[in-house]
C-alpha cells in the first residue's frame, strides 16, 4: 500500500498528492521556489529513466500537455491512458489496474469523476499517485495558481483572493491553497452551489492557523471588495452537462465582469483555470483585458508539476 499522509517534514519523496491537504505550507514554498528554477531552466535529466502513467476518465487539454511536455523535459516519459482504451474501462478494478500500473511506471497521475476512485488507487498503488482532477479536488492547479499569485504579486500574507461561483474541484483547491500560504480567501456562491462542508471546516481549520481570514457569502460583491485577485470557473463542470440550464439560472449574478472587478483592488488580476466560458462566467472583456493573467496561469501548470514530480520522484 502507498501512503497517503499529513506530511510535517520537508521532504515529499514517494508521497502521493490527492488533495493539497497532505502537503505543509512550508513544503509548498520549496515547491513553488523549484518551480521558479525550472521556469528558468526547463531541461535537466533529473527523472532519466522514469515513466508517469496517466490516467485519464475526462476530457482534458492543460493537465495532459503540461504532464506530458514535463515529463520530457526531466528527462523521463509519460503515457496518456484513455480509460476508454483501458482495461479499467471494461470492468478491471481499480485495485488491479493500481497493482500492475506500479510495477511498470515510476508514478501514476488520474483525473477521474469520484474522488474515492483516486483515493483507492493511491491505496493499492505501490507508487505515488498524484491527483490530475477528481469532483472534490484539482490541487495541481492550485499549485499553479499559487506560482501565478506569487509572480503577481510577490506575497501571500495580506492578499486577498476572491473566488466567483460555484463550490467546485477548482473551489476547494485553492480554499486550501490560500488557507496554507496565510492569504485571505473570500467564496461567492449562489445558495446550494457552495463548498462542501468537511472541506470548509478543514480550510477553516487551517486558516486559524496561518493567520488567513476564510468568508463565505451570497454576495460576489462582498467576496470582490479589496481583493488582490478575481477568480472564477465554468458554472457547469465536466460531469454536470445535464443540470446546464438549472446552473445558467442559479449562476445568474456570479458573473466577472467590469462592474465587479470595480470592487476589487485597482490592480487586482482575474485568474481562471481555464476552459472558460466567455459570456457566462466571465466577460471577454475581463478574461482577455489588461489585467487578466489566465495565460501565464495556464503555463504555470507545467513548472509547479515539474517541480511537483521532481521532488515526488528525484
Ligand atoms: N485547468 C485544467 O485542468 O485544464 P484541462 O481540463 O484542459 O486539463
Ligand atoms: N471545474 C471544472 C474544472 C476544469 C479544469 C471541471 O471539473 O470541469
Amino acid at each position: 500500500m502507498h501512503t497517503v499522509t499529513a506530511n510535517n517534514s520537508r521532504t515529499i519523496k514517494g508521497l502521493s498528492l490527492l488533495s493539497l491537504l497532505e502537503l505543509d505550507g512550508d513544503v509548498i514554498h520549496d515547491l513553488l521556489q523549484e518551480a521558479e528554477a525550472l521556469k528558468k531552466a526547463p531541461v535537466e535529466t533529473s527523472l532519466s529513466g522514469k515513466t508517469l502513467a496517466m490516467i485519464f476518465e475526462k476530457s482534458s487539454t492543460r493537465t495532459r500537455v503540461s504532464f506530458e511536455a514535463g515529463m520530457l523535459q526531466l528527462g523521463g516519459h509519460a503515457l496518456f491512458l484513455s480509460s476508454r482504451d483501458l482495461q479499467l474501462g471494461r470492468g478491471e478494478s481499480i485495485e488491479d489496474t493500481a497493482k500492475v500500473l506500479s510495477a511498470y511506471a515510476d508514478a501514476i497521475l488520474i483525473r477521474t469523476f469520484e474522488h474515492k476512485k483516486a483515493e483507492e488507487l493511491a491505496f493499492h498503488s505501490n507508487v505515488p499517485v498524484i491527483n490530475g482532477l477528481t469532483d472534490q479536488f484539482h490541487p495541481c492547479q492550485a499549485l499553479a495558481d499559487l506560482l501565478t499569485i506569487k509572480e503577481l504579486k510577490g506575497t501571500f500574507k495580506g492578499k486577498k483572493a476572491a473566488y466567483m461561483g460555484d463550490g467546485n474541484n477548482v473551489a476547494h483547491s485553492l480554499m486550501i491553497a490560500c488557507a496554507k500560504m496565510g492569504m485571505d480567501f473570500a467564496l461567492a456562491s449562489p445558495e446550494g452551489y457552495g463548498a462542501d462542508e468537511a472541506i470548509i471546516k478543514n480550510a477553516q481549520k487551517t486558516a486559524r492557523h496561518s493567520g488567513a481570514k476564510l468568508v463565505l457569502t451570497n454576495s460576489p460583491e462582498e467576496a470582490a471588495a479589496e481583493a488582490d485577485i478575481i477568480y472564477s470557473d465554468v458554472w457547469t463542470s465536466m460531469g454536470q452537462e445535464e443540470e446546464v440550464l438549472n446552473r445558467l439560472k442559479a449562476f445568474e449574478g456570479f458573473q466577472v465582469n467590469e462592474a465587479l472587478m470595480k470592487n476589487a483592488k485597482p490592480d487586482a488580476h482575474f485568474l481562471h483555470c481555464l476552459p472558460a466560458h466567455r459570456g457566462e462566467e466571465v466577460t471577454a472583456a475581463v478574461i482577455d483585458g489588461p489585467n487578466s493573467a489566465v495565460f501565464q496561469q495556464a503555463e504555470n501548470r507545467l513548472h509547479v508539476q515539474k517541480a511537483l514530480l521532481k521532488m515526488i520522484l528525484a
